[in-house]
């Protein structure tokens, strides 16, 4: 098994957060949520944020609260679907662990996202074009950053924390 933390990475709608606990609950290690401690360190839902401070104020939040995992024992991490934007974050998802991207098409993230009003990025006019050309201009930066790459396109919650959690068996 590695060590350092698991990092899920992918885009939304990719099953980062079931599926960590799911990995978690079967590695035996914590599991947390980069979004949900951004909200609890601001006090207000990921939306909020966003329309009151901007992107740029949620991205500094992501990154602090990033960095925050050093101090905490290894766990396995669902990344928000932006974390990969800033060079910055990139290298410490490397440097603090091994990097899980789970890959899905524009089409099924939408499907299973289904209300995207919790998506900032997404709730705008257009969200359906908005996730396609996110996704394109994102999946270099996931795979840039990956250990492991696993095709989540079709398949269940369980099924992919399965194959994540054999991939990482096999991982050094
Ligand atoms: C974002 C993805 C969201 C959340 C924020 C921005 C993105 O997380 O961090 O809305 O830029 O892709 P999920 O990937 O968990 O939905």
């Amino acid at each position: 098994m590695t060590k350092g933390h698991v990092f899920l990475v992918g885009f939304m709608g990719s099953g980062k957060s079931t599926v960590a606990r799911l990995v978690a609950a079967a590695i035996g290690r914590p599991s947390v949520d980069l979004d949900d401690m951004v909200e609890q360190r601001s006090g207000r839902p990921i939306p909020e944020i966003f329309a009151e401070d901007g992107e740029e104020a949620f991205r500094d939040a992501e990154t602090q609260a990033l960095l925050s995992l050093s101090e905490r024992p290894s766990s396995v991490v669902a990344c928000g679907g932006g974390v990969v934007l800033r060079p910055e974050n990139r290298a410490a998802l490397r440097r603090m662990g091994t990097v899980v991207f789970l890959s899905v098409s524009a089409a099924e993230a939408l499907a299973r996202i289904g209300d995207v009003s919790t998506r900032p990025l997404l709730s705008g006019a257009g969200g359906s074009l908005a996730a396609t050309a996110l996704l394109a201009a994102r999946e270099g930066l996931y795979r840039s950053v990956a250990d492991i790459v696993v095709d989540t396109e079709g398949k269940t919650p369980d099924e992919v924390a399965e194959a994540v959690s054999a991939a990482l068996e096999g991982a050094s």
